[in-house]
């Protein structure tokens, strides 16, 4: 077996349905870069799942180039990882469709996530966010992942794709590789700047609770010096997620920026107060973020570029992709054509 063979496989996605957060960036795609040596590595611009909500079409497509600009900068190497947008690689729709006869009704309505959709978008409760978790599924099973980086929103989605995975296999024999939710070591878990016992969520873009990789460094420190700390405890910094998740959610910030531990932040700013803490912890992000958004713009103006990246990327994804929907399809009992 060569080399790239025995290497397990990694596939994970974001929707670019809304610019890329610091959250994003420090909960997923930072860890992704690292994933690159050691595993084969699948990240893709989930374009189709991005429609089960209204978008603007010239918008989306200038949040997908602008997301597959950001993946790159961030340190996603193009040569080492298959980036690739979704809606270029046919295979995602058919093996979708084919999962969706091995799916229950009744699983789907249980979807948490379903039903939260559901009750924000009460006018437009479409089909497709109600198959969304098979289009998912597909996405995952296609390429065999063994593991797909996720947050904790999305693990009722792996865990469905387990189940279709497991029916498939127990009729047709071991067509699909059992997936697992991967939930990085270092994977932080960014709250909004505003109300911290939330996750930082691009829906926040226009209040303040969060950061995009893109924003201007004056915008960036508006955001940490408005930042809520906890008025109902000690203006001091120290870390406790439990009665300070204001001031934990900035520390943890912090500490990804600067590599400092808890134990050294809380030192570094011993007798100081929040006031002196926020800009501060502004300061660092824009620091981190500074090359990322030069990187992103400058390859935003080479066209030519992410063409042939995403192009390369959806010719090597469609390779093992078709592989598996052929397979699917003999095993199902359709002709050859
Ligand atoms: N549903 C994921 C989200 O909303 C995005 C996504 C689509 C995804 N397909 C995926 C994540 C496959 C992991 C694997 O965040």
């Amino acid at each position: 077996m060569d080399e790239q063979n025995r290497k397990k496989t990694i596939l994970s996605g974001i929707k670019p349905s809304g610019d890329l957060t610091l959250g994003s960036y420090m909960g997923a795609i930072k860890n992704w870069v690292e994933l690159a040596d050691e595993y084969n590595c699948y990240y893709m611009l989930a374009d189709m799942h991005a429609v089960t909500v209204r978008q603007d079409p010239a918008e989306l497509r200038r949040r997908t180039l602008s997301q597959l600009a950001q993946y790159i900068a961030c340190g996603l190497d193009p040569e080492k990882n298959t980036l690739f947008i979704q809606s270029h690689v046919p295979a995602h729709a058919e093996l979708a469709w084919a999962l969706s006869c091995y799916t229950m009704f009744g699983e789907l309505s249980r979807m948490t996530q379903f039903k939260d959709k559901a009750a924000k978008n009460a006018d437009n409760i479409n089909a497709g966010l109600f198959t969304y978790p098979v289009l998912m599924a597909a996405d995952i099973l296609l390429y065999q992942a063994d593991l797909v980086p996720v947050g904790e929103d999305q693990k009722q989605h792996v865990e469905l794709t387990r189940d279709i995975a497991h029916r498939f296999n127990a009729v047709y024999g071991d067509v699909f590789t059992m997936p697992e939710p991967f939930i990085p070591k270092t994977g932080a878990r960014i709250m909004s700047l505003q109300t911290p016992c939330s996750k930082m969520s691009k829906s926040e873009q226009d209040n303040g609770g969060c950061v995009c990789l893109l924003d201007k460094p004056e915008d960036i420190m508006r955001c940490f010096r408005r930042a809520v700390t906890d008025c109902d405890t000690v203006d001091c910094v120290r870390f406790d997620p439990e009665t300070k998740q204001g001031v934990s959610n900035l520390m943890q910030i912090y500490s990804v920026c600067t590599g400092k531990s808890f134990q050294q932040i809380q030192e570094e700013f011993s007798g100081l107060g929040y006031g002196a803490f926020k800009p501060r912890v502004g300061e660092a992000v824009v620091e981190l973020l500074r090359p990322i958004r030069e990187e992103a713009e400058r390859l935003l103006r080479d066209k030519a570029y992410l063409e042939s990246v995403y192009r390369d990327g959806a010719r090597r994804a469609a390779q093992v992709a078709g592989r598996t929907v052929r397979k699917v399809y003999k095993k199902l009992g359709f002709v050859q054509p």
